[in-house]
C-alpha cells in the first residue's frame, strides 16, 4: 500500500465532477445508471474508482469524455470541469481536441479497440498525427519509441504487425502505447489489466504506476479489486449504483472506512491471515437500476439500514474530515436525530482485524 498519502503529488484540482448525471434510455426502460456523481481528481494523482460491477464505473468514464452512445445513452445533468472549462458546454470538435489528447483512455477490452485491419504501427501513428504536426516518418519513429517504453521487445519490428499478432499482455501494452502518445494530463484505465493473468497483470499496472510518474500525469483507475487500489492509488472512490458513497485517501479509508458498503467491499477481501469468519460477503446483489430502490441505493442490502429515513430521504455527501467524504444517514444530522429519537447508539460493525492492522 501507498504509505506516503500525506504527500498527494499536488494539491491542484486538474478534473472535478459535480451531479453527474447519466441515463440510459431502452426499450425496456430507462436505466437509471448514473444518478449523482461526484469527485475530484488532482494533478499527479491516481484515483481509484471501485465498485461492483453495474455500478456505473464505465459510464461515468465514457460521460467524462463525453462519449456515452446516444442513443440509448443521455448525460441528463452535471458539470465535468477539466482546467476551469465544463466539458459539457464544449463542441464536439473542441471535445475531440481534449479527447486521446489531453485525455486518453484505456478501455476494458483491448481487442474492441483495436481496428484488426490495420497494424498496431499505423495505429499509434494515426493517434500521433491526430494531435501533433508531424509526418507520417515521424509518427512512426515516435510510435517505435513508445512502444519501446511500454515494454514492447523489438519495437521496430512489432511496429509493422497486426493486432492478433500480439498477445492479450502486448496488445494490452499497444493501448497504453496509443494512449500515452500523445502525453495526456488524465488517462482514464477502464479495468486495464482484468483480462490478463496474474504476472502480466502486475507488469501492466507497474507500467502505469512508472509512466504516470515519469510524464507527470493523473489516472482514473477502474477496477472492482481493492487489492489493486492499495497497491496503485493515492485516493480512492466507491461507487455503488450510480452514486459516490466514499471517497478519500487511500489510507484512510483502508484504515477506517466509513460507509457500510466500502466495509463490506474491505471486508470481502480474502487474506491469508485472517481467519475465516473474518471474511463479510455484502448480502443481496446490485439493483436493477431500471427500477432502483429510492433515496439511498444500498438502502435493502445494509446492516445499519435506518426504517423511514434510508429510503426517504437520499443522504448528502458529508465530509467526515478534510478530503474525505461518505454519503450515508449514519452520518447525517437526520440520522443523528433518528438515532437519538430511538435511543439508538449504533456503532457500526467493528473491522475485521486483518484490515484495521
Ligand atoms: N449502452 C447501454 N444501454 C443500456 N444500459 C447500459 C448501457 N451501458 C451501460 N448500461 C447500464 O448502466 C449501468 C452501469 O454500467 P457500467 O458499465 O458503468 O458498470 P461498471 O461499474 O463499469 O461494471 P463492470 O465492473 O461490470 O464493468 C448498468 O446497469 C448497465 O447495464
Ligand atoms: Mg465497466
Amino acid at each position: 500500500m501507498k504509505s506516503d498519502f500525506m504527500s498527494r503529488p499536488s494539491e491542484e484540482v486538474l478534473l472535478e465532477i459535480n451531479r453527474l448525471k447519466t441515463y440510459f434510455f431502452t426499450e425496456e426502460g430507462v436505466v437509471k445508471a448514473i444518478e449523482s456523481v461526484d469527485l475530484e481528481v488532482y494533478k499527479s494523482e491516481t484515483l481509484g474508482l471501485v465498485g461492483e460491477s453495474g455500478s456505473g464505473k464505465s459510464v461515468t468514464a465514457l460521460s467524462i469524455l463525453g462519449i456515452v452512445p446516444d442513443p440509448p445513452g443521455k448525460i441528463l445533468d452535471g458539470e465535468v470541469i477539466f482546467h476551469g472549462q465544463d466539458l459539457r458546454k464544449l463542441s464536439d470538435s473542441d471535445m475531440r481536441k481534449i479527447r486521446g489528447n489531453q485525455i486518453a483512455m484505456i478501455f476494458q477490452d483491448p481487442m474492441t479497440s483495436l481496428n484488426p485491419v490495420f497494424t498496431v504501427g499505423d495505429q499509434i501513428s494515426e493517434a500521433i498525427i491526430l494531435h501533433q504536426k508531424v509526418t507520417k516518418k515521424e509518427a512512426k519513429e515516435k510510435s517505435i519509441k513508445i512502444m519501446s517504453l511500454v515494454g514492447i521487445p523489438s519495437a521496430d519490428e512489432r511496429v509493422d504487425n497486426y493486432p492478433f499478432e500480439f498477445s492479450g499482455g502486448m496488445r494490452q501494452r499497444v493501448m497504453i502505447a496509443m494512449a500515452l502518445s500523445c502525453n495526456p494530463e488524465l488517462l482514464i484505465a477502464d479495468e486495464p489489466s482484468t483480462s490478463l493473468d496474474v504476472t502480466i497483470q502486475a507488469q501492466i499496472l507497474e507500467l502505469l504506476k512508472a509512466t504516470s510518474e515519469e510524464f507527470d500525469m493523473s489516472i482514473i483507475l477502474i477496477t472492482h479489486d481493492m487489492g489493486v487500489i492499495a497497491e496503485m492509488c493515492d485516493r480512492v472512490a466507491v461507487m455503488y449504483a450510480g452514486f459516490i458513497c466514499e471517497i478519500g485517501d487511500i489510507m484512510i479509508i483502508f484504515k477506517s472506512p466509513y460507509h457500510p458498503y466500502t466495509r463490506g467491499l474491505l471486508g470481502a477481501i480474502p487474506r491469508p491471515d485472517a481467519a475465516r469468519d473474518d471474511l463479510q460477503i455484502i448480502r443481496g446483489a446490485i439493483p436493477n437500476l431500471i427500477n432502483p430502490p429510492s433515496a439511498c441505493r444500498f438502502h435493502p442490502r445494509c446492516d445499519y439500514y435506518m426504517l423511514g429515513l434510508c429510503e426517504n430521504i437520499l443522504p448528502e455527501l458529508v465530509e467526515i474530515e478534510p478530503g474525505h467524504s461518505v454519503r450515508c444517514h449514519l452520518y447525517t444530522d437526520e440520522g443523528k436525530a433518528w438515532m437519538a429519537e430511538r435511543g439508538d447508539k449504533r456503532v457500526i460493525g467493528t473491522i475485521p482485524k486483518s484490515i484495521a492492522g
